[in-house]
């Protein structure tokens, strides 16, 4: 099989992410932090030796400073229903993930939690910053952005609109999904205030991990409560992070691969992992430039972009190119991908679109032989009636 599905999650995991979920099953199986024998205290060090290797990776303050969720849309969850207080005004860009738009659009029903989406505009960062600004109002507590559009792998320019929103007194929430991995990310220096992650992107960690990075804990009451191992006396939740976000049995398995993910990127550099797979998307691109029934709605550079590119074959459903593509055992998405606003803000909603991602395993032949499979179908469709 050809996987060019990696903005779902990436596929292979590394072999030695297999591994140590395999150690971790075999060999960290006790509940940790719950008790004083031996497994478990040696699972609590691993897990703690996540958080170390997660606050290095993100230049992170402290390691209690990060939380394990079950994954991004937790981690999501997480900041805007215990951070977001009746009344309260949020800014998000129109690239939003359903893991954003459906939490506010409950919490507008509930709490009267109002939204503003600010336009984003491609290789404009200028004009990007301007329309976040122009969103915000005197109720704004919060902005809401992705940090590289899962759909478009358009990137925003999250340094300065945490500057912007700190000017304001707002809180920033950055979903970075599709980015974590792929792009550096200092939480110190672009004062990210919750940044939430999926370990199973380009974090190579397996699915049902993700994490949110905060220093500002105190300003979110916890999702859920329970036993979290520490100070069982009291029936009132630990106030303190990491125990406040973490109760029940942790995803150890999930934890231990997530860190062994993450030092794999690290060995592998995330500057020549970004390179590699931009030069793919690259080729990609320019390939598909050069077919007349492709239609495709962004440009590309290594500035603006993530390496995910979406694009369409006129008179077709994407999710229709998809299937046949499937069939030549190519793996792609069609549809929405989970995120009507940035549909609506290319017009793809009838179509969705054929979104192809890479991650650092992919080679020049997946893509020649995509390009391959794209032309056949142009070739076989050519009178298709327009949709
Ligand atoms: N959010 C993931 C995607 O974009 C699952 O496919």
């Amino acid at each position: 099989m050809i996987y060019l599905d990696n903005a779902a999650t990436t596929f292979p995991k590394p072999e030695p992410v297999r591994q140590s979920v395999n150690t971790a099953l075999r060999n960290f199986g006790a509940n940790p932090g719950r008790s004083g024998y031996k497994m478990s205290v040696k699972t609590s060090e691993e897990i703690y030796k996540c958080r170390k290797v997660l606050q290095r990776f993100f230049n992170v303050e402290e390691p209690e400073n990060i939380i394990f969720t079950s994954g991004c849309t937790q981690a999501v969850n997480m900041v805007l229903k215990g951070f977001l207080k009746k009344d309260d005004h949020v800014v998000i860009s129109e690239l939003e993930h359903n893991c954003v738009l459906r939490p506010l659009n409950r919490l507008s029903k509930t709490m009267g939690i109002s939204y503003t989406k600010a336009k984003v505009y491609q290789q404009d960062n200028d004009k990007t910053l301007d329309s976040f600004r122009k969103s915000i109002n005197e109720r704004t507590r919060l902005i809401v952005c992705t940090h590289a559009s899962n759909v478009w792998g358009i990137r925003l320019p999250i340094e300065r609109i945490c500057a912007l929103a700190h000017e304001y007194g707002i809180l920033v929430l950055v979903d970075a999904a599709q980015s974590a991995g792929v792009l550096p990310i200092d939480i110190k220096d672009s004062k990210i205030d919750f940044l939430c992650l999926a370990g199973h992107k380009g974090l190579y960690g397996p699915m049902g991990i993700g994490v949110l990075i905060t220093d500002k804990s105190d300003l979110i009451d916890p999702l859920i409560e329970g036993g979290t191992g520490t100070n069982s006396i009291s029936q009132e939740q630990p106030g303190f992070s990491p125990d406040k976000f973490e109760s029940g049995t942790p995803n150890v398995s999930g934890i231990i691969g997530l860190r062994t993910g993450v030092e794999y990127v690290e060995k592998r550099g995330i500057k020549r992992i970004f390179n590699y797979e931009m030069n793919l998307i690259e080729y990609l691109y320019k390939e598909l430039c050069k077919i007349d029934r492709v239609k495709l709605y962004t440009g590309f550079d290594k500035e603006h972009y993530a390496p995910v590119l979406s694009f369409n074959i006129d008179g077709m459903h994407s999710e229709e190119a998809a299937a046949i593509l499937g069939k030549k055992n190519i793996a792609l998405r069609g549809g929405l991908h989970c995120a009507p606003l940035a549909h609506i803000a290319y017009d793809t909603v009838q179509t969705g679109a054929i979104r192809a991602s890479v991650c650092m395993f992919n080679k020049i032949s997946d893509i020649i032989f995509l390009v391959k499979g794209i032309k056949s179908i142009v070739l076989n469709g050519k009178n298709k009636v327009k949709i």
